[in-house]
């Protein structure tokens, strides 16, 4: 506190000014906005001058607003140009992956890409068998560009090693390219606009298996309205006119459900050896049967 926040009172003992008050109700509100994961500041719709005129300002325009020194400048959303029916013809227009990419740095249709640090595009290897859709990138995700590589990334390695596979063998990716504000769910929106690059990506990878992690991405690429744990355990079919034959598709809880409920991972371990059933075990495939089944144990 400095000497002028301090004022003395009629019995002679000091007390706080109410400009000193003032900042610790409002350090306390910024607090309280961290702790709910609020992790910045937004401004939209920007407030026309109609919408202001007549408006009661809660701190006075002659005055330092308290909260600029406490907090950073609110970041500006500007209007989006580009529509889910752009989106659409976009991704159709890329015939490669890296074309797919730079579409998506350019894109200016989803409002997250103006929070995020940086897109989240995908990981893995271009001709994997198994293609992985989560959710929405992480703080981790967001600071290094790459799906999946904070702690729900760490579980997702460690239960793709139960079945003897990792990112050299699948393709991990999201249902929208940047982060969420505050890692909050996406909206219906931001997915509509992002979906049909994640669509394009599964049309150019062709696996021959789809994992979806959690409802929301399952629900997202398969129309369906149940949640997870109903739809766990049954094998979809994701259908494009760009492919010649349906790809299945299977949903497991998410790996960020899994940390909250470790008891949880034995239906996700059911559900990899679903897909282990599906796809082959990798040593099968390299030629060497079974020896990946040979007294696996179940994870904990
Ligand atoms: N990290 C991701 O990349 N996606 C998720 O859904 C969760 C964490």
């Amino acid at each position: 506190m400095c000497p002028r926040d301090v004022m003395t009172n009629a019995g002679g003992q000091q007390a706080a000014s109410p400009n000193a008050h003032r900042r610790a109700v409002i350090a306390a509100w910024l607090e309280w906005q961290l702790e709910s994961g609020v992790d910045c500041t937004l401004e939209w719709p920007r407030p026309k001058p109609r919408d202001l005129a007549g408006a009661e300002p809660t701190i006075r325009p002659d005055t330092p607003s308290a909260t600029q020194s406490l907090a950073p400048a609110p970041r500006r959303l500007s209007a989006r140009s580009s529509t889910t029916g752009d989106a659409r013809a976009i991704a159709r227009s890329c015939s490669t992956l890296e074309e797919l990419r730079a579409a998506l740095e350019r894109f200016d249709g989803c409002a997250l890409a103006e929070t995020a640090t940086r897109l989240c595009f995908a990981d893995g290897a271009p001709d994997a068998p198994l293609m992985i859709i989560g959710e929405a990138p992480g703080a981790e995700e967001d600071r290094l560009g790459k799906p999946f590589v904070g702690p729900s990334g760490q579980l997702l390695d460690r239960m793709l090693a139960w079945i003897g596979r990792d990112r050299r063998n699948s393709w991990i990716t999201n249902v929208v390219f940047w982060r969420p504000p505050g890692n909050r769910t996406p909206t219906a929106a931001e997915i509509a606009v992002c979906l049909p690059f994640v669509e394009r990506q599964i049309e150019l990878i062709r696996p021959r298996l789809l994992l979806f992690l959690g409802g929301i991405a399952a629900r997202a690429l398969l129309g369906v309205d149940e949640g997870v744990s109903r739809l766990r355990g049954r094998l979809f079919q994701w259908q494009s006119e760009a492919l010649a034959s349906p790809v299945p598709a299977l949903i497991t809880l998410h790996p960020a459900y899994l940390l909250r409920q470790p008891a949880q991972k034995r239906f996700a371990w059911r559900d990899l050896l679903q897909a282990a059933e599906i796809l082959g075990w990798p040593q099968e495939e390299a030629g060497n049967p079974r020896q990946n089944r040979q007294g696996k144990e179940r994870p904990s």
